[in-house]
């Protein structure tokens, strides 16, 4: 067992400590709503905590037996295996001669022995008579135990255990048990500390783009953007903050993304470098699947073009189609390499693809190195498009370029498959940056 080591079942993992105080009968309590919100728990007693409290009441709570001692399973080596299982060790009660033994840093039940271990954040929440509370020994071990970065809970005042009441309390379970779960929510779960993209900001372009004519005709192209989403998910799925800028993809490809990515829809190739070079400014990496076209009509007519327009000049004889005048789009992916969005000193990886078909002046490989060198991007992946490869839901192959065209990795199968394979490259040379900027 590893403390990096995913949860089987997602759920958050706390090892709820009692130890010797009356108020031991609130622990299960704590342990019925920290399962009841979600938590996988253990239970770890002290010997005197089950003077108060017995362990049949703590297994049945729990759902699984209740630890006390070091040496009841020593080739388990169970004080370990019970300090790495845990996301956050909880110890309520603690008794002030549980938080004397702890700040002594003593190792002498399994108790003590898993908060010395551990790695995970510990929350104590004391409970004792007011006297105990305020006595110098007592308070010098809480400073003593805050200032190593242990979280000891302030004691509620109100009854104590006898006629008296007065500070030392142990706080209502269900403050302890909201205050478990906000040390656990500002913790990444293991799972996600694992993800190789996170804290990292990804803008990917899919789709194609519409270059209108007039109001119900444009010119376009046959991308589905299925290879895109597929990015922006595995991207997503590896922690990253993604932007989809989604060049006219259908809504059901786009559902079921996730909070963390956020869909720009644009139209036209103009629309899509606005929306992408704005994304850029504090992107970590850009990967533009989308299929660009390259020109787009110097004109919208604001009206139906009609077919009886006549050309100029051809008067009087038979309607003639009017030729389409192109004008060049911007390239999206050169433009960003050669004037890269984001301007504070952070270097922004640019991945392009392209789509080949080869032809008499060279295959798909050596159109796709020409365009690598030609682009300048960090990482070109080529596809090869026909014989049913590269468009539509089918199976996808890419080899992937560098800058100077020499190939870095292939990559086959589904398009969730290639995408995650990419990704895979883009946090490698993400990882790879950081470590060379340290
Ligand atoms: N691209 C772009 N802007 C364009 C055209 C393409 O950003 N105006 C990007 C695409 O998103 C893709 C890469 O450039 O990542 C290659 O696209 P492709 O259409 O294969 O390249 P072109 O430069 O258009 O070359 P070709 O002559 O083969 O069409």
């Amino acid at each position: 067992m590893s403390a990096r080591a995913a949860s089987p079942t997602g759920r958050r993992r706390v090892v709820v400590g009692v130890s010797g105080s009356i108020a031991a009968y609130k622990a299960p309590t704590v342990v019925r709503r920290l399962r009841e919100a979600g938590c996988e728990v253990r239970v770890v007693a002290t010997e005197a905590a089950l003077r108060f409290i017995g362990a049949p009441a703590l297994a049945a709570v729990s759902g699984g037996p209740v630890s006390t001692g070091v040496f009841d399973d020593p080739a388990a080596v169970e004080h370990v295996a019970v300090g790495e299982w845990a996301e956050l060790v909880l110890v309520a009660p603690a008794s002030a001669d549980l938080l004397a033994r702890v700040a002594a840093g003593r190792a002498d039940d399994l108790l003590t022995a898993t908060v010395l271990t551990t790695t995970a954040p510990v929350m104590l929440c004391p409970a004792m008579h007011t006297q105990m509370w305020r006595n110098p020994a007592t308070v010098e071990n809480v400073a003593t135990l805050r200032r190593r970065g242990l979280d000891v809970l302030e004691p509620a005042d109100g009854r104590l255990t006898g006629e008296d009441s007065g500070t030392g309390r142990l706080p209502e379970p269900q403050d302890i048990v909201a205050a478990a779960l906000s040390a656990l929510a500002h913790r990444r779960t293991p799972e996600a500390a694992a993800q190789v993209l996170a804290g990292h900001h990804v803008v990917v372009s899919a789709g194609g783009t519409r270059e209108p004519l007039d109001p119900v005709r444009y010119l376009g192209n046959r991308s589905s953007g299925r290879q895109g989403v597929a990015v922006a998910r595995a991207a997503a799925a590896q922690g990253a903050r993604v932007t989809l800028v989604a060049a006219n993809i259908s809504e059901d490809l786009l559902r079921g993304l996730g909070p963390t990515v956020e869909v720009l829809a644009v139209g036209t190739a103009l629309e899509l470098q606005d929306a992408v070079r704005s994304a850029c400014v504090d992107a970590d990496a850009v990967v533009m699947a989308a299929a660009v076209a390259d020109f787009r009509p110097r004109s919208v007519h604001s009206a139906k073009i009609k077919k009886h327009v006549l050309t100029p000049g051809q008067e009087g004889g038979a309607p003639r189609p009017a030729p389409i005048e192109l004008v060049e789009n911007p390239d999206v992916l050169a433009g960003l390499v050669s004037r890269p969005p984001r301007t504070d000193g952070v270097r922004t990886l640019v991945v392009g693809f392209a789509a080949e078909t080869g032809d008499a002046d060279g295959d798909v490989l050596a159109h796709g190195a020409a365009k690598a060198r030609r682009k300048g991007a960090d990482l070109l992946a080529v596809n090869a498009v026909g014989q049913a490869l590269g468009f539509g839901d089918v199976p996808n192959a890419v080899v992937v370029l560098d800058a100077h065209g020499a190939e870095v990795a292939r990559a086959q199968g589904t398009k969730d498959e290639v995408a995650r394979a990419l990704v895979a490259l883009v946090a490698d040379r993400l990882a790879g940056t950081c470590a060379d900027a340290q």
